[in-house]
């Protein structure tokens, strides 16, 4: 999926929601940032963490957001403007350009599930990480993300139309045995699962309801069918009987040193 015009425009949405303040937060509590760090965010979207890292890293630690979207750049640099110790990388995770070793932390929110040779960008991760420094990455369990109250036959062939959105539906169920493989120690899981029962403004659930509608009418089904979904979930909704699950897990792993 491409995360530009309105894709990147609702994930933006979606990061500034209630789920996105969760999701940095939970982050921010597992990286023991120290003045002077040097923190990479890989697949940094439009940045919503990077003014955060920034300060904790402090005028002598330096945040890189590297992400290949040059929609998604633009906001991060506009959004960061204030900050004198952020670079940025227009680049993909596997190909950062980075010295070895040279990085003290890395983290990554619902990136890496999408980068369909994830083997590669991880490898890339781990050359620039110093030995002992640390990782985060917070992906999404695909097959336990549903919405709730549409028609049963309606709203199982749309999310299988969206499983195709990205390359990794259950990443965070392999990636522990990815990064044990290449040196990494202390790997820990841990759920921020959510339940959503509303769709009103600025609610994730109703930017997400978003995303499938547009990703499914451009993969093949048919807007009254897509219509016709939306309908029901705001019919549910009503009656009290919606609801959006969405199972990130946040794993955190330090490389050996
Ligand atoms: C769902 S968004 C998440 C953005 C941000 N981390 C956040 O939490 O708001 C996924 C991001 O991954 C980026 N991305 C896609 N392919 C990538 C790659 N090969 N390397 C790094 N980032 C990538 C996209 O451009 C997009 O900004």
């Amino acid at each position: 999926m491409e995360f530009d015009k309105d894709v990147g425009r609702l994930q933006r949405l979606m990061a500034a929601s209630i789920a996105g303040i969760n999701r940095r937060q939970a982050i921010l509590e597992t990286l023991s940032i120290n003045s002077g760090d040097r923190i990479i965010d890989v697949g940094c979207g439009a940045g919503q963490l990077l003014g955060h890292l920034a300060k904790a890293v402090g005028e002598n630690g330096e945040v890189i957001g590297l992400d290949p979207s040059v929609d998604q750049l633009a906001q991060a640099k506009s959004s960061c403007s204030d900050f004198s110790n952020i670079t940025f990388l227009e680049k993909g995770a596997d190909e950062t350009g980075l010295p070895d070793n040279s990085c003290d932390a890395a983290k990554s929110t619902q990136a890496l599930e999408y980068i369909p040779d994830v083997d590669a960008a991880l490898t890339e991760i781990t050359r620039v990480l110093k030995p002992g420094g640390s990782l985060v990455n917070v992906s999404i369990l695909w097959d336990h993300f549903r919405f709730h109250g549409a028609d049963t036959r309606l709203n199982d062939e749309i999310h299988e139309v969206f499983r195709a959105h990205c390359s990794h539906q259950m990443l965070p169920m392999e990636l522990s045995g990815k990064l044990q493989k290449l040196g990494f120690r202390d790997i820990k899981d841990k759920s921020l699962a959510f339940v959503i029962t509303r769709r009103d403004h600025n609610s994730p659930a109703l930017y997400t309801e978003n995303v499938m509608a547009n990703f499914a009418i451009n993969n093949g089904m048919s807007e009254k069918d897509v219509t016709s979904w939306r309908s029901q979930l705001a019919i549910a909704e009503k009656q009290g009987r919606f609801g959006f699950a969405s199972f990130p897990v946040l794993t955190s792993a330090h490389l050996a040193g």
